[in-house]
């Protein structure tokens, strides 16, 4: 159980009751980030930000919901697309990244175009290639749609069907979006041993991996160039796009290896398609740049090199960051 309820937060006058949550940060986790004084979770406002997770009328067409790109089944990845797929079939430049641990995060997309949760939504709602919506006319359909008036007003004290309450709601249900179960996790907590190929992916992922894909998230947070060689149609120019320092060139946010076995393809644009051959190319697919992180670029050897023994081991080791807890949690399911 990640979340306890712990009582009743609000029993005014005009009848609003609502019962607080209280998000429970898993010991081997960093410092949250999301500012939960400012959106104190509800058992309503979560509800409610699961449904509209999966409402289809957030987008033009009426049939592309958040769940649509964000399959729970593959840790919240779009299953089999290399790049999103939105509206009347349109294809975005991106790979649809894992929804998990997001109150974890400092920035969201891969090349943080925004810094706050609550404000992310606004991106695919009104992307053409993904929902081609506007907040506004999202807000009006709401209104009118069988339901939300009530689920609104027993989410928000203020009982409005708004911009700022839908975009707060959703926030609330991501925050609750928790993956901290799977068998790396339980190793952790005492709870079960790794085999022995598995141990030795640990040790080796510590000493080749660890410093980018580093804590619990296997993330720093960082933005970094890990030497893909730029898509000549895309030219994904990632951070510099946010900050336009040339120095930020091909720079994308060090991903989260967590439920990394099912959320294939890999890499912002989806090149790869196995974890073997994410493995091989930093062995010896890495490509020099000026912006490439200093750490592929040592002694004037590129990449990660790895044996054939190495790689194995350390897909073993990966495996254990499945986290079938979260996979399966009817909390965070269509219904
Ligand atoms: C058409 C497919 C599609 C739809 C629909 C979609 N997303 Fe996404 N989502 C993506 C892609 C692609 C990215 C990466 C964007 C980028 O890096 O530019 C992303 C990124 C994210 C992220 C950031 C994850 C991270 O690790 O930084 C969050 C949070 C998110 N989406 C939530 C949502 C919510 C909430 C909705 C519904 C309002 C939604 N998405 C609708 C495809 C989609
Ligand atoms: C210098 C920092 C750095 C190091 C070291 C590093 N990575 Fe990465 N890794 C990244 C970045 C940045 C990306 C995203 C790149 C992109 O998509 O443009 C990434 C992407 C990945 C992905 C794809 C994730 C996804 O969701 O698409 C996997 C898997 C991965 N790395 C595994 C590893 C393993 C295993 C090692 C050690 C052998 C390793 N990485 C070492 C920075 C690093």
């Amino acid at each position: 159980m990640i979340l306890t309820l712990i009582g009743c937060q609000n029993n005014d006058d005009d009848g609003y009751t609502n019962v607080l949550v209280e998000l429970e940060v898993p010991a081997h986790f960093p410092e949250v980030t999301y500012n939960l004084t400012n959106n104190p979770l509800t058992k309503n406002g979560i509800e409610l930000g699961r449904k509209l997770f999966y409402e289809g009328a957030v987008s033009s067409t009426g049939t592309v919901s958040c769940g649509t790109c964000h399959e729970q089944k593959y840790a919240f990845t779009h299953h089999g697309h290399t790049f999103s797929h939105g509206v009347n079939d349109l294809e975005g430049t991106r790979n649809t990244p894992p929804v998990q641990n997001m109150a974890f995060l400092e920035n969201f997309a891969w090349d943080g175009a925004t810094g706050h949760l609550d404000l992310f939504p606004i991106i695919p709602i009104t992307t053409e290639v993904e929902m081609n919506e506007t907040l506004e006319s999202v807000i009006e359909k709401l209104k009118n749609k069988a339901g939300y008036k009530a689920l609104f007003a027993d989410a928000f004290d203020d009982g409005e069907v708004n911009s700022e309450n839908f975009l707060l709601a959703l926030s609330q249900f991501m925050v609750t979006m928790v993956s901290a179960d799977a068998k790396y996790d339980k190793y952790i907590r005492n709870e079960e041993q790794l085999t022995e190929d598995e141990q030795q992916g640990l040790a080796i992922f510590e000493q080749k991996c660890a410093s980018c894909h580093a804590t619990a998230l296997f993330s720093d947070g960082s933005f970094r160039n890990n030497g893909l060689q730029p898509n000549p149609k895309l030219n994904d120019l990632g951070r510099s796009k946010v900050t336009g320092f040339e120095a930020d060139n091909y720079k994308f946010k060090v991903p989260s290896l967590r439920n990394i076995a099912v959320t294939a393809p890999y890499m912002h644009d989806g090149r790869f398609g196995s974890l073997e051959a994410v493995l091989a190319f930093y062995n010896s697919g890495v490509v020099d740049s000026n912006t490439l992180d200093p750490l592929l670029h040592n002694n004037g050897s590129l990449g990660i090199p790895t044996t054939e023994q190495e790689r194995t081991v350390l897909i073993a080791f990966l495996n254990t960051l499945t986290d079938n807890t979260f996979l399966e949690d009817d909390r965070f399911s269509e219904k």
